[in-house]
């Protein structure tokens, strides 16, 4: 197989390496392009674009495979523990006992937040958006950890993404608990993780939430299932700010921004509208699959598609199931999962989306469980960001260990004006 590739530009011709990854793909190795030709290349949305080689998350999207660390994510279903997954994320390997309880108890030993950051909960007006409160205080969080700024080993690295893993969780909480106006719950050291992001959540002064295994066991597989996806929008963002050396809190606010829009962390929402919608109009299945199919109106099938995954996009096909678990056990019936369940069926029969590989993807279903618990629809894309924490963190740190890393810093294709001159404001 070449190692090489050759391009010929006015009669010469120059080599460019290539470079294979564990998996075999390949890329063209194109840093010496600029300084041999002049040229640099041209890919908005940076769709053919490595902006790095990474050991963390692998992908292949026409055959509809994710893993983390080299492990299936299907792997992970039976044995759902979020933050062992966040370590191996982080750390490369599945941490031993002695690793996993001491990551454990720095996380319950991290759980509260510093009583002045209450404050600033109280400055945001109650209509503030939930990401903007959790970007905002992610920052905030920083300032009380200026220490940690510096992060040039890796105990000091565990310190920092404990904090932050824990800490999200109860601003998120509190986030919830302000903008409802609800007396905040402190965490309680004897709850695991996910039990205690819920207890936060919804337990009263005068009454405890009790948390089901069944539930728990959801809430760690939907962390567990948005730890990661490599180079997605968010992570690129955190890699971006991070590339000019600033600080782990800072990089993560910066991808919590990322997430919140629409295209990216704010489409689980958008499928919950779009049932919400349907059930409200009294519309059937059938006539919104072909409203979908239309070219002359915005509608599409919410949680169909992904720029990614041609093929069923595994972390779907382990969130339906976890749906109908949690639904069950909850004894929810939600009129709004027997739509997906019907437009489900009928788009993966339908000739148009079997052509353009549509399949459901992770927001199809997640937006549902969610609900199911009781989470409102304007806090989904902060629990997606509690979820992607540990992958921000995890390329984050890898960035930061690689000795030949550069401020990210892309060139353009000028398109304005030529050369003119300044008008004096009399004469304009
Ligand atoms: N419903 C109906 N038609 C669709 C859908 C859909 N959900 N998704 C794609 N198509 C059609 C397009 O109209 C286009 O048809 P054409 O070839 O006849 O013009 C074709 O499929 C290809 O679509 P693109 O938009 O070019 O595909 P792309 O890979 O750029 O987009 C995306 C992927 C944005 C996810 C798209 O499938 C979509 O809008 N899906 C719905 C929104 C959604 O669920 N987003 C969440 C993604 S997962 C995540 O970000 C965590």
């Amino acid at each position: 197989m070449a190692d090489s590739i050759q391009l010929s530009l006015d009669g010469k011709t120059y080599q460019y390496p290539l470079v294979t990854g564990t998996e075999h793909e390949r890329g063209i190795d194109i840093s010496r392009l600029r300084s041999d030709t002049g040229l640099i290349t041209l890919d908005p949305g940076y769709g053919n674009t490595g902006s790095c080689q990474s050991a963390i998350t692998y992908i292949d999207g026409d055959k509809g495979i994710l893993r983390y660390r080299g492990i299936p994510i299907e792997e992970f279903a039976n044995h759902p523990n979020f933050i062992e997954v966040a370590w191996l994320l982080i750390f490369g390997r599945l941490p031993n006992k002695a690793e996993k309880d001491r990551f454990s108890d720095r996380l319950t030993g991290n759980a509260h937040l510093h009583e002045a950051m209450k404050h600033t909960f109280e400055g945001f007006p109650i209509t503030a958006p939930p990401m903007a409160i959790t970007s905002a205080m992610i920052n905030t969080l920083g300032c009380f950890h200026s220490e940690l700024y510096s992060l040039n080993d890796e105990v000091l690295l565990e310190e920092a993404a404990a904090r932050l893993i824990s800490k999200i969780r109860t601003i998120a909480a509190f986030t919830y608990r302000r903008v409802n106006g609800l007396p905040y719950i402190y965490a309680d050291p004897k709850l695991r993780y996910c039990a205690n992001f819920l207890h936060m959540m919804f337990s009263m002064p005068y009454q405890q939430h009790l948390v089901d295994q069944e539930i728990e066991d959801a809430l760690n597989l939907i962390f567990i299932l948005h730890a990661d996806h490599e180079q997605n929008c968010s992570t690129s963002t955190v890699r971006m700010v991070g590339s000019s050396k600033a600080n782990l809190f800072a990089s993560c606010a910066a991808g919590v921004c990322a997430l919140w829009g629409p295209l990216h962390g704010g489409a689980n929402v958008e499928v919950l509208d779009m049932l919400e919608k349907i059930h409200a109009g009294g519309m059937t299945a059938e006539k919104y699959i072909e409203l979908s199919k239309k070219k002359d109106n915005n509608i599409r099938l919410m949680g169909f598609g992904h720029r990614v995954y041609k093929n069923y996009d595994p972390r779907a096909k382990m969130l339906q199931s976890v749906c109908e678990r949690v639904l069950k056990k909850l004894n929810v019936k939600d009129p709004l999962l027997d739509i997906a369940r019907k437009l489900e069926e009928l788009a993966l029969k339908d000739e148009y989306f079997v052509a353009r590989k549509l399949y459901p993807n992770v927001d199809f279903y997640s937006g549902m469980i969610m609900r199911a618990m009781g989470i409102p629809t304007n806090m989904f894309t902060v629990l997606f960001a509690i979820g992607r924490l540990p992958g921000w963190i995890a390329h984050w740190k890898e960035q930061h260990d690689d000795p030949a890393s550069k401020i990210a810093r892309p060139r353009q294709i000028y398109t304005g004006p030529v050369d003119r001159h300044y008008v004096p404001l009399d004469q304009r």
